[in-house]
């Protein structure tokens, strides 16, 4: 959804902020990667250099040599189109006519249009078709009636209307960077002798750990030594809210591995151990517990793979709390509005805490009095921050566009609330209880396991699947959101069209595509209670003359029917997620690759989805 940073520095003190621009944009580039540029003030000669075009932050830093340059002050921008198609012309940053103010954006201007008409009317020239550069010409008005720069910036801010977060330079000022959030995050980063603006934290990383998590409605500018803030008209005073991130500059590193997808699924096993003992040594998932034990009704809500996990703690919610939880996708919130009251707790999870939709279903829900619990990966996030109770799983930073450990962590997350919630309704023993929460501590254990056991076969797998253009992947009960979750990996980093089905409905429809050689994957998530019923739906599609493959605990070997047995070792549906997973994450990675496909960064797709 694209992504900003902004360095100002004391030269005497930090020298060439150029390189720490590209280094923290190549951290964004998951955000969008269809365009990309820099604005400079350039050391020396004070002008403002502008370099930018259409591709990959690399090309550009290449055929533009931006590492030549020299600048204290600098903005910089990635981008996923929404207004105007992908072209040079339409890259940030934008200009005003003068060539002395420079913008970076993050959102959609909503009223651009007016704006952009008021503007020409008034003379101003436009070069691109973005929503964008109005924001510009409008500062650039501004000082041309007369108002002082943060003033002009202040009355910006006030006229703009829309999701955003914008960072902007101007000659006038050559050491500020103003800066304004609306729904778009931004987090200010606190150094010696600089300070900067970004879209995330892992991007500040190489420069700081001490963050400050922006609000909607806040802007203000930095200079290397001073940082100010703004909420409609008076200064907030901000101390107070800095924050220490725990994440090292390696953990937003690829660590050796080609890809962060591959570190990302290889490093499950530790970081499902680390999200485990964080939530065992904290009161959060108790307290959301205790909400959830004294609500009328419960909602779970989420985008994409965190909807997935939503699915999941549903399942586990009916079958062993015994208690009906809704799952909906955040985006069809407005479905559910007339439902939401003082009575209801909604369960908000996205692993950024900034997704819009899910945002937007959180905030329907509050404004009818609902509780709400959130599950999240980024400390300080909007969604967490809105929210009674936040649950923070410890994944670390999730690089690679399509979520793959924040997937894992979050059903952990979510399993051990289901297991504290059973145990508040009395639908569990204590002995059951504690027993259930201490074989979670194996979930990194049966990550790796399922990995080292499914390796070789998932390579054979790959060059089978590599040839095809479909694929269905079946289960029953909790394989369900599994297969969900394994289809969406493979639609999105191999671009094969991959559905999935509760494998008892693929015969009430989805069955009419299959034809010779049709691969139809089973998940048996369990230790082998759904076996019976899935055999009868193997046998159904090997009729047709499927490609069957059998993904799943060592009960599920030895049936019939099946051309391809993938064992993964013991486990029961607690332990399942854990152990089906990694290996269709790394099916869908492996595919990609020997697609020739970029995993980090589908096509068309963006990590954090801050537009609706
Ligand atoms: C899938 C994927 C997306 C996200 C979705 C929600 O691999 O990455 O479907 O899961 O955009 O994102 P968060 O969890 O940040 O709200």
């Amino acid at each position: 959804m694209c992504g900003i940073i902004g360095v100002t520095a004391d030269p005497e003190v930090y020298g060439n902020v150029v390189p720490r621009l590209v280094e923290g944009l190549k951290l964004l580039e998951y955000r969008g990667y269809d365009s990309a540029g820099f604005a400079l003030v350039e050391c020396g000669t004070g002008r403002l250099v502008v370099l930018k075009d259409k591709g990959r932050i690399d090309d550009i830093v290449e055929k533009y040599r931006v590492t030549g340059y020299c600048a204290a002050t600098g903005i910089a921008h990635t981008r996923w189109a929404t207004h105007g198609a992908p072209s040079r012309v339409n890259a940030h940053p934008h200009m005003d006519c003068s060539g002395r103010i420079a913008v970076v954006h993050n959102g959609i201007i909503k009223n651009f249009a007016e704006l952009r008409a008021m503007l020409e009317e008034r003379g101003h020239r436009f070069q691109s078709e973005t929503d964008t550069e109005v924001i510009a010409h409008l500062f650039e008005e501004y000082l041309r009636q007369g108002l002082e720069p943060l003033d002009a910036f202040r009355r910006l801010v006030s006229v703009v209307e829309g999701a955003y977060a914008i960072a902007l330079i101007h000659l006038g000022e050559p050491s500020r960077i103003y800066f304004a959030r609306n729904v778009s995050p931004l987090i200010i980063g606190l150094g010696n002798g600089f300070n900067a603006v970004s879209s995330d934290i892992p991007s500040l990383l190489p420069l700081t750990r001490r963050v400050l998590a922006l609000r909607d409605g806040e802007y203000g500018f930095i200079e290397p030594y001073k940082v100010y803030i703004e909420y409609r008209g008076r200064p907030v005073a901000w101390s107070e809210r800095v924050t220490h991130v725990a994440w090292s500059v390696e953990a937003a590193s690829k660590g050796g591995y080609p890809h962060y997808m591959l570190k990302e699924i290889m490093e499950q096993p530790r970081v499902l151990y680390e999200t485990y003992m964080g939530l065992l040594s904290s009161d959060e998932v108790q307290r959301a517990a205790s909400l959830i034990a004294s609500a009328g009704r419960v909602f779970i809500t989420g985008a994409g793979t965190s909807y997935h996990a939503g699915l999941v703690f549903a399942y586990y919610m009916a079958t062993v709390a015994g208690t009906p939880v809704y799952a909906f996708i955040a985006s069809e919130h407005e479905t559910y509005a007339n439902l939401f009251d003082s009575d209801t707790v909604l369960i908000a999870v996205s692993q950024s805490g900034e997704t819009i939709d899910t945002l937007q279903a959180l905030r329907a829900a509050r404004k009818r009095g609902s509780k709400i619990i959130a599950v999240s990966n980024v400390v300080a996030s909007t969604i967490p921050r809105e929210s009674d109770v936040a649950i923070y799983t410890r994944a670390g930073p999730e690089i690679g566009v399509a979520a793959t450990k924040t997937f894992l962590t979050q059903v952990l997350a979510l399993t051990l609330l289901s297991l504290e919630v059973a145990r508040l309704r009395g639908a569990v023993s204590e002995s059951m209880y504690s027993e259930s929460v201490k074989r979670l501590a194996d979930s990194g254990r049966k990550a790796g396991e399922g990995l080292e056991r499914s390796s070789r076969q998932v390579e054979r797998l790959v060059g089978l699947l590599k040839e095809v253009k479909s694929m269905y992947i079946l289960g029953r009960g909790l394989g369900v959101p599994l297969a969900l979750e394994a289809a969406l990996k493979v639609k999105e980093v191999s671009y094969i069209h991959a559905e999935a089905y509760p494998a008892g409905e693929s015969k009430h429809g989805p069955i009419a595509l299959v034809e010779e050689g049709f691969p139809v994957i089973f998940i048996g998530a369990d230790d082998g209670d759904m076996r019976d019923r899935l055999q009868s739906n193997v046998m159904e599609m090997k009729a047709r003359g499927a490609y069957t493959v059998v993904v799943g605990s060592n009960a599920y070997s030895g049936m019939k029917g099946v051309d391809m047995y993938i064992g993964l070792g013991a486990f029961d549906e607690l332990t399942a997620p854990y152990a089906v997973i990694p290996p269709l994450q790394l099916l869908a990675y492996k595919l990609a690759v020997a697609l020739g496909r970029d995993p980090d960064k589908p096509r068309n797709l963006a990590k954090t989805v801050t537009v609706e």
